[in-house]
């Protein structure tokens, strides 16, 4: 079996307050392949930023990795030196937020920045750097890019900065990219055309790509698998077709029920009622269960760890027997 690119195991992230320690990642565990993209859904704080930013060592104090490992192609990253990881971010693993301004600095051309980036990890020339920006912008669909280049981040669109940071993010060709929320703050016409240059990252490089998103939309057309998250823990991890059309944990068949369109099929509209609760107070057993129409017993008292069931890892008692067992006693 071939290495993964990204591997998470059992991940923890705790943020220190004045009262208490908050574990924001509770036993997170994910592989990406090569050329793979994984989308990671879930409402707002369910831990997608939070994995990801774990994932290029981005968490800074009073947040900490309490627990886990992180593998990049099989080597640990997760306890590395603040220089290392800063090596391997930018290099091995490329980076795209949802605002393109975070990850561009208003005060150098476009193209300084990125052959700036393309000299610090490659051992190309000057004019070969300059070469291969031009080249990347082009790839990434800026139109003149030999004039393009030298022009500030303020000079372009939102769609096109976004291009830029892509160009940014893949310029040292790393293995990995996290892509958090790319499309969010873009128009919806522009958002179709990131994704598409997302996708043909891992199809034309073999690049592992987690893409974080709450668009489900986006997640159907991208991904090649889908974890959902839901307060600090996964859910449910499986083949894209399969969690989409055939969620088994009760909160992804509520977001899934959520998607108005997928296949033309007309879907109902499944309601959660509640909210995901804060981190001061999840409470025992599955963290879901306050809000879950086929909770029972075990479900207030056990934490369910993810299981597989067929193409699917699942963390819900429900499929933790054969489903005849888990029909009678959510019947009982
Ligand atoms: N620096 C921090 N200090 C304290 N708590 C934090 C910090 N960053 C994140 N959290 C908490 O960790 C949890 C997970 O946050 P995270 O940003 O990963 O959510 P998310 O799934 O990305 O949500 P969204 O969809 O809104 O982006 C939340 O409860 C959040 O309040
Ligand atoms: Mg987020």
């Amino acid at each position: 079996m071939t290495v993964p690119v990204l591997s998470v195991r059992n991940l923890e992230v705790e943020f220190l307050t004045r009262r208490s320690t908050l574990r924001a990642i509770n036993g997170v565990s994910f592989d990406i392949a090569k050329g793979e993209v994984l989308g990671v859904v879930g409402e707002s704080g369910a831990g997608k930023s939070v994995t990801g930013l774990a994932v290029i060592g981005l968490i800074d104090p009073p947040g900490r990795i309490a627990g886990g490992e992180i593998y990049l192609s099989g080597t640990r990253i997760d306890h590395l030196p603040p220089e290392e990881i800063r090596r391997i971010r930018g290099k091995r693993i490329g980076m795209i937020f949802q605002d393109p301004l975070t990850s561009l600095n208003p005060l150098y051309r476009i193209g300084d920045q990125i052959v700036e980036t393309i000299r610090t990890h490659l051992n190309l020339s000057e004019t070969a750097a300059r070469k291969r920006a031009i080249d990347l912008l082009a790839e990434v669909g800026i139109p003149a890019p030999e004039k393009r280049i030298d022009a500030y981040p303020h000079e372009f669109s939102g769609g096109m900065r976004q291009r830029v940071v892509i160009a940014l993010a893949i310029c040292a060709e790393p293995e990995l990219i996290i892509a958090d929320e790319p499309t969010t703050a873009l128009d919806v016409s522009v958002q179709a055309q990131i994704i598409s240059l997302i996708k043909r990252l891992g199809r034309d490089y073999g690049t592992a790509v987690m893409l974080v998103t709450h668009d489900m939309g986006v997640i159907a057309e991208t991904s090649d698998r889908v974890a959902v998250m839901y307060s600090g823990r996964i859910a449910e991890i499986g083949p894209v077709q399969d969690v989409v059309q055939n969620p088994l944990h009760p909160y992804a068949k509520g977001l899934m029920g959520a998607i108005p369109t997928l296949a033309g099929e007309d879907k109902r509209l499944v309601q959660i009622p509640g909210s995901m609760p804060r981190l001061s107070a999840i409470p025992p057993g599955c963290s879901f269960n306050p809000r879950c129409a086929f909770a029972f017993d075990r479900c207030r008292v056990d934490r369910p760890e993810p299981l597989k069931h067929g193409s699917h890892a699942v963390a819900c008692h429900l499929f933790d027997t054969a489903p005849g067992e888990a029909a009678k006693e959510t019947a009982a």
